[in-house]
């Protein structure tokens, strides 16, 4: 079993690839691809033995010939092997799992594939990063996984991706420029496109549409953890309304939707409970522009509503996403011209008590602003983030906790150098 300590040690293992990205012919996949053949000089010694994978090798040939010619690494084809593994047959997935020390999995959406692929990394001793940003298959994980990785030594890290690395990290990186105890953040997220615009690939569309048919579970579920409430330390943050003009990044903004919240306050947990961390409130936004706008997003969200609650307008939402999204989701995925224009820039207002000060007396008495900002989200910001999460897993073993177990972005990397990777690969943090 691939223990904490033994996964750092190429040469110790007799595990033969130190990276198998899973589900490689997917359209996030061969990004995640691409950034690990650019990255593989990271690896310890200098070159990462690596092997991609997936239900077909023909397309797994084809995305190795594709990687080559666009890097212009033509050793791609016979250096990379290629592994044949079907989430719906688990002797491929432990097969799989045998010979790797860090599964990227990018089959998705993770409701539907993701617990195979989990179950057979910790029953095998392979870590694992996904790019999740589903909080229902992320928190049950946590709940049905953690005890048994962690009796193995196994780290699984989800959500290592857009969703929600640069929130999570973001939120650390402010706590850790703060002079004091920093008490509570909101962040405000801004996407910017080029001429041609942004889009979205349909598998986030599915994960989003299926995700949210079933936000009831999600409360069941967190029930099952039992937890006490964490406390508030300082000033209550409110939270805002559903839609607001924000002053802070001057457009309208609403709460947001995606993993952000939850990703966070699970951070925030394990800090607090295994490090006696003060815990930091967090309040998630994004910014939807100006009014017309506006106009678009309360439609949409409108039909998205409505029509998510039936099986039938399920169907329609799968079927139609550029239709129902305004084209901001497509089964084609983005061009290469949209992702060369787009970006992203998530801001941090961050409050607290300076040294000396009392957080259970009065009102915070210091502020902090902190920006991590970086390139298109889904395809380069994503790939990028992953692959250094599963490198630092790699490379720094003993900056992880102390036991295996199922963790966040930030429970896992908070005492790595993470921050300093991402920000030598374009996901920028500063401060203001
Ligand atoms: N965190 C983020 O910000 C972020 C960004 C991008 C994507 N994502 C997530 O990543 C996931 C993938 O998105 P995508 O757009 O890349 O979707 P996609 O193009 O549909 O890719 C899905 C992948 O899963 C594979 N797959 C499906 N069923 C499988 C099975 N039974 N066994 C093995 N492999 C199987 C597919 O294989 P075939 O090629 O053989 O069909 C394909 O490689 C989604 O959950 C999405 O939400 C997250």
């Amino acid at each position: 079993m691939a223990a904490r300590g033994s996964s750092s040690s190429s040469s110790s293992s007799p595990r033969p690839y130190q990276f198998i990205v899973f589900g490689a012919s997917g359209f996030t996949g061969r990004f995640v691809v691409q950034e690990v053949a650019r990255s593989s000089a990271e690896a310890p010694g200098g070159t990462l033995r690596w092997a991609v994978a997936g239900r077909s090798r023909d397309k797994l040939q084809d995305v190795l010939q594709d990687t080559a010619e666009q890097l212009g690494k033509p050793e791609l084809q016979s250096e990379v092997e290629i592994i044949v593994a079907d989430v719906s047959e688990p002797d491929s997935l432990a097969a799989m799992c045998k010979l790797g020390h860090v599964i990227l999995n990018c089959v998705g959406p993770y409701r539907f594939y993701g617990e195979p692929v989990v179950k057979a990394c910790v029953e095998n001793g392979a870590h694992c990063v996904d790019i999740s940003g589903e909080p229902q298959f992320l928190e049950s994980m946590q709940l049905n996984y953690d005890a048994q990785a962690a009796s193995g030594g196994v780290y699984i890290v989800g959500s290592c991706g857009f969703d929600s690395i640069p929130a999570d990290l973001g939120v650390i990186y402010t706590r850790d420029q703060f002079k004091g105890t920093l008490t509570a953040v909101e962040s405000f997220l801004t996407a910017s496109s080029g001429p041609e615009g942004a889009c979205i690939h349909d598998g986030t569309w599915q994960s989003a549409v299926y995700g949210m048919a079933d936000g009831d579970k999600l409360k069941s579920l967190r029930k099952k953890f039992n937890h006490k409430l964490l406390p508030v330390v300082g000033a209550k943050v409110k939270r805002r309304s559903a839609l607001f003009y924000s002053n802070e990044i001057q457009q309208y903004t609403v709460p947001f939707m995606g993993s952000d919240p939850s990703v966070v306050k699970r951070t925030q947990r394990f800090l607090f409970e295994e490090h006696q961390q003060t815990p930091v409130q967090y309040g998630a936004y994004a910014g939807v522009g100006g009014m017309s706008s506006v106009i678009k997003l309360l439609f949409a969200g409108f039909l998205f509503f409505i029509l998510v609650k039936f099986s039938f307008g399920r169907k329609l939402l799968i079927k139609f996403p550029e239709f129902f999204s305004f084209g901001y989701f497509s089964k084609a995925g983005p061009t290469q011209k949209q992702m060369e224009g787009s970006s992203f820039r998530f801001a941090f207002f961050g409050e607290g008590y300076t040294e000396g000060q009392d957080p259970s007396q009065g009102k915070p008495d210091a502020k902090i602003r902190t920006l991590v900002q970086g390139p298109e989200p889904g395809y380069v910001a994503t790939p990028i983030a992953m692959v250094q999460a599963a490198l630092t897993i790699l490379t720094e073993p003993e900056a992880l906790p102390k036991k295996g177990g199922v963790y966040t972005p930030g429970a896992a990397f908070a005492k790595t150098s993470i921050i300093k990777r991402l920000d030598e690969h374009g996901i920028r943090f500063s401060v203001l």
